[in-house]
Parts: C-alpha cells; structure tokens; sequence
C-alpha cells in the first residue's frame, strides 16, 4: 500500500504509542484522523503534525461508544475521501493480583474487583471491536486498500498481575485469523489485519506502571531497554505498505526472553 496520500485513524493518538504512530505515518505524507479522549493532548498532537507540515483532523471519541467511533471514521472519510489504515491504540491498564493477602495474617486482604476488570475489558477489548468492526464496515464497502491493526501485547502469555489486561490482549491476538478467514470467505480481499503485541515501551502507560517491577522486567529484555514508540510506528508503516504481511500477530519485544515480575 502507498502511504503518500492514505487516510489512517489512529485511536488513542493523543498519547504514547498511538502518538508516534500518528506522526510516523504523517511523515510518510498520510493524512491521519485521531480520536481519544485526552481533549488537551488531542489539540497537542495535531498541532504538532500540522506544524510538520501533514493533513490532520482530531475527535474527541471514547471507543466504548459505538456512536463516538462510527463519528471518528465517517469524519476521516468526510475530510480525507477514504479510510485506509485503522490503529487501535486506546487502553487502559488497572493492574492487581487477583486475590492479595495480608502479609501480618496470611489471609486473603484484597481482591481485583469486578470493576477493575471490567473497565479494562471495556475499552481494551470491546473499544477495539467496536472500532475494528466500523473501521471495516467502511473499508468493506469503499473498497480501498487498507490495513486495520488492533494492539495486542507480548503479555499475552499471561502477566502476573494483569488478570484483566492479558485477558483483553490474548483475545486481540486472535483477531487477525479470524477476521482475514471472514474477509477470505466473503470475498473481501481489500482489508488485511495485522495485530500488533509490542513489549515494553517507553510511553506513559508503562512511565506510570510500577517502576520496581519494570525494573525487573529489564533485565530479562535482550536489547536491555525499552522500545521507543517510534519503533513500533516504523513497523506499523512496514506493515502497511508490505502487503505479504497479513493475518498475523507480529510480536515486537526487544527480545523480551523472561518473565521479571515471576517470583
Ligand atoms: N506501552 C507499552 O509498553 C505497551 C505494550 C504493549 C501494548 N501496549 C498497548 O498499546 C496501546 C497504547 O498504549 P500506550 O502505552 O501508548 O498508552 P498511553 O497511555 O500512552 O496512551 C493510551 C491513550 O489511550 C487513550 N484512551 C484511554 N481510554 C480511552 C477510551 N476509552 N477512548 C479513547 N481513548 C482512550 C488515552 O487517553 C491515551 O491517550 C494500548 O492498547 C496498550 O495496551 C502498550
């Protein structure tokens, strides 16, 4: 696919991941829609890439509204004529053990509530049905070419104390398959997807996670570091215009080998 020219929505664009993605595909001259829920960084972020010189608009939209997501598409195709790449980069993390107990007792003192996990399954999950489900409507029935890219996570494999988080990401990584056999099936041959599960990267999320415990997770990354959200951006650009890639979870880790968080 040639990204000179292409329409991309990026959600959760005001921020991290979803930030670097937005720019990164701008510089490579597409026009790009964000939609999130940060109003303020929103504004950031499009000034930015309006400053370099790139076609941008912006919607404030939470991805658990059907109504706010369909919004953030129909704007991209209003503006720009077209949707072609679709990024689905909102999240949310709320880590805790499932049950924690009481170092004085031994007993049980806390336990992951159904709200915990359900927030990040709300957005994490069914944000990014809604959003890969509109995002396909549309390109389903335009015809262009086009790439939807759900985020997964290599905590796919199961994270101590993200119940709720790998639950949501593990479930993302199955998408690809499923929907590309869907699309296999019904003729549309226009739409790839492409999840991505990168390891730990240097964004907010992760600057607010607790830091001993990603500490310990270094020291089991091979590159010894964390991943800068441009370098997922670049894969994300590579998997866009390389049309080999589809139908695929594609794990981007810095060779993450070991579990730090396991006692
Ligand atoms: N940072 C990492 O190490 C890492 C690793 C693996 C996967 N991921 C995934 O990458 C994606 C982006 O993460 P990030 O690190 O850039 O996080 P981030 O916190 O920097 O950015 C997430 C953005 O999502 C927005 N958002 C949250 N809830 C929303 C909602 N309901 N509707 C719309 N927008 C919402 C936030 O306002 C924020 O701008 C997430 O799906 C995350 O799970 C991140």
């Amino acid at each position: 696919m040639e990204l000179n020219g292409a329409v991309a929505v990026i959600t959760g664009g005001a921020s991290g991941i979803g930030e670097a993605v937005a720019k990164g595909l701008s510089s490579r001259g597409a026009r790009v829609v964000l939609g999130d829920m940060d109003q303020r960084n929103l504004e950031r972020v499009a000034g930015e890439i309006a400053a370099a010189g790139g076609s941008v608009a912006w919607a404030k939209c939470n991805v658990t509204s059907d109504e706010d997501v369909a919004s953030l598409m129909d704007l991209a195709i209003d503006k720009f004529g077209q949707l072609n790449v679709v990024v689905a980069s909102a999240g949310i993390i709320k880590d805790g053990l499932m049950i924690n107990l009481d170092k004085e007792t031994g007993k049980v003192k806390k336990a992951m509530t159904t709200e915990q996990f359900k927030a990040v399954i709300d957005v994490n999950l069914v944000g990014a049905f809604i959003t890969v489900r509109e995002a396909a409507i549309r390109m389903a029935n335009g015809g262009w070419p086009g790439l939807i890219v759900p985020i997964s996570s290599v905590n796919k494999s199961g994270q101590t104390g993200q119940m709720n988080y790998s639950s949501a990401k593990a479930a993302i990584a199955l998408w690809p398959k499923i929907l590309c056999g869907e699309f296999q099936m019904r003729g549309v041959s226009n739409v790839r997807v492409v999840a991505i599960a990168p390891g730990y990267v240097g964004t907010p999320m992760v600057k607010g996670m607790n830091q001993e415990a990603l500490a310990g997770i270094l020291k089991g990354v091979h590159i010894g570091r964390l991943i800068e959200p441009s370098e997922i951006a670049d894969i994300i650009a590579f998997a866009a215009q390389n049309e080999a890639v589809d139908a695929t979870c594609l794990e981007i880790t810095g060779g993450l080998i070991a579990n730090g968080l396991a006692k």
